[in-house]
């Protein structure tokens, strides 16, 4: 990778260096982090590296554990790669409708943001791509299977995106279980300038715990580690996420039970008067055209259902966004939406 793409102040920053890096044994006596002695449990400071976690993750994705960050749900990772490149210049870019954190990230930062939008379909415009890399920007957003519009993208399709973009490219796949498409973690090895992000927060149903994973080459990796805060994944969740690796079925059943009933719930939707349009979907939601979006939110919520109105985002006017829920929780919405529309 082009060291160049790293903030010049980020690749000479000497990180913060906590009591349990400078002493790695297995020691007896710990006096060394002004910690309570009373054992409860929590109260020692959890491992700044996450070294055992990371190595039950590099098991599972078949990946080395130096190219492996783990943070504070994905976001930390969104907010991290903004910060750690060099985007002080040409801004990042990002493809909407997408995703709005990005753009968080991106403000809260001090930095701009450049929009290649989706074509009408959804589909990616690499003319548009190519144009905001030539404007200088060297960090691009690309989320796949894309939230709001549930457009997944090809192994082909972010290989052109990495030819049409001179930067690093991001891809989110914080939905990519539910997909058909592979994992862009197939590409890694054969590009430097690409991060992979996943999540513990979706198919796994740890979003309680905050857990996310960048997966780059360990130069991208590193640079993140060193801005990271040092111990930003609690205790707690380490070992809970350690223990429910422990059992993948769980969330392969999960994964398989929502994608059934996502097909359903595609056919329900298509089957009511006043839905215009049932857009083909990758992740555990839907995006579903209605005449009067805010309408039909507002009167969902009225009989306590809650879903997305994503009718403002540039390209989803008059558009819901609805997640799968249990059978009798999809039952309940569309019972809700043949009175409603
Ligand atoms: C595309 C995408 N990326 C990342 C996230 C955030 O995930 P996490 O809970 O890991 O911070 C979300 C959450 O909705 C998302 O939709």
């Amino acid at each position: 990778m082009d060291s160049d793409f790293i903030r010049p102040y980020i690749r000479s920053l000497t990180p913060y260096s906590t009591a349990r890096d400078e002493f790695a044994g297995a020691a007896s006596v710990f006096l060394d982090a002004n910690e309570n002695p009373y054992p409860t449990t929590v109260n020692r400071y959890p491992d700044p590296h996450q070294r055992l976690l990371k190595a039950r993750i590099a098991e599972l994705k078949e990946i080395a554990a130096e190219r492996i960050f783990l943070g504070n749900g994905s976001d930390e990772a969104i907010d991290l790669l903004v910060r750690v490149m060099d985007c002080t210049v040409g801004g990042i870019t990002i493809t909407s409708p997408t995703y709005g954190m990005y753009k968080v990230a991106a403000v809260s930062n001090g930095v701009s943001i450049v929009d290649a939008p989706l074509r009408e379909d959804f589909s990616l415009d690499m003319e548009a791509i190519s144009r905001a890399s030539k404007g200088g920007s060297r960090l691009l957003f690309l989320c796949s299977p894309n939230n709001p519009t549930g457009m997944q993208y090809e192994l082909e399709d972010i290989r052109r995106v990495l030819a049409a973009f001179e930067g690093v490219v991001v891809v989110d796949e914080a939905y990519v279980e539910f997909a058909d498409t592979p994992s862009a973690l197939e590409l890694l090895p054969e590009c430097s300038r690409m991060v992979v992000l996943h999540t513990f927060s979706k198919a796994w149903g740890m979003a309680g715990i905050r857990l996310g994973m960048a997966f780059a080459d360990s130069e991208i990796i590193s640079a993140m580690n060193k801005l990271k805060l040092p111990y930003n994944v609690s205790e707690l969740t380490q070992r809970y996420a350690i223990e429910r690796l422990r059992k993948p079925e769980r969330m392969e059943r999960e994964v398989s039970e929502l994608r059934d009933r996502r097909a359903l719930l595609v056919r329900e939707l298509e089957s009511l008067e006043g839905v215009m349009r049932v857009f083909p979907s990758g992740g555990n939601f839907v995006l579903v055209k209605v005449s009067d979006a805010r309408t039909v939110f507002r009167a969902l919520q009225s009989r306590r259902i809650v879903v997305r109105d994503r009718s403002m985002e540039r390209g989803c006017e008059g558009c819901l966004r609805i997640t799968i829920g249990t059978s009798e929780e999809n039952g309940a919405l569309i019972d809700a939406l043949r009175e409603v529309l």
